[in-house]
């Protein structure tokens, strides 16, 4: 019984600190991850509507819902000072906070956009507003994003 104690309290010890990290890099890691996935999912679309990988109606609705829930995200893991670490965030994101705010919400706008066009299964429709989606990353990323 002891022993069991011991055991739980090592691991729970372990659990904690594997928790007990700097938060600015804890939200750095938190956003890339966001961004990870998005690209995880945008880039089978991308590749659709170029027509690299065959067209799939059923999974092309199942990612852009994903890339619409992720677009949601990463911004509140910018917090104050994590321009300094791992990470490619430029400090205009902070010092230019309207523009940034901007471009994600625009984002947001274009994956809605995309997950119901997704919805109306229109092959066209939904391969143009993946073309919509790809520009608000790309202009973002000139702002915001550094090499
Ligand atoms: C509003 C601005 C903005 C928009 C819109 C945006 N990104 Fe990003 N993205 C960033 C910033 C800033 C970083 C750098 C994050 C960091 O390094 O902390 C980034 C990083 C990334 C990364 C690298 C993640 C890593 O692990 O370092 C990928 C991949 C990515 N974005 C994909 C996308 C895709 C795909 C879209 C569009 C569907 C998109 N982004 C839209 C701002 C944006």
């Amino acid at each position: 019984m002891k022993k069991c104690l011991a055991a739980v309290a090592l691991s729970v010890g372990l659990v904690g600190s594997a928790l007990a990290h700097d938060p600015v890099e804890d939200a750095i890691a938190a956003r890339q991850a966001a961004f990870t996935l998005m690209a995880a999912n945008f880039g089978p679309l991308g590749a659709m509507a170029k027509g690299e990988i065959p067209f799939d109606k059923a999974e092309f609705a199942r990612r852009a819902v994903n890339v619409e829930v992720l677009s949601h995200m990463p911004w509140e893991f910018f917090i104050p000072e994590s321009d300094l670490g791992e990470t490619k965030a430029k400090p205009e994101i902070w010092s230019k906070a309207a523009d940034f705010k901007a471009e994600n919400e625009k984002l947001q706008t274009e994956t809605a956009k995309l997950a119901a066009v997704a919805k109306g299964g229109d092959e066209a429709a939904m391969k143009a507003q993946v073309g919509e989606t790809a520009k608000v990353c790309k202009s973002c990323h000139k702002s915001f994003r550094s090499e």
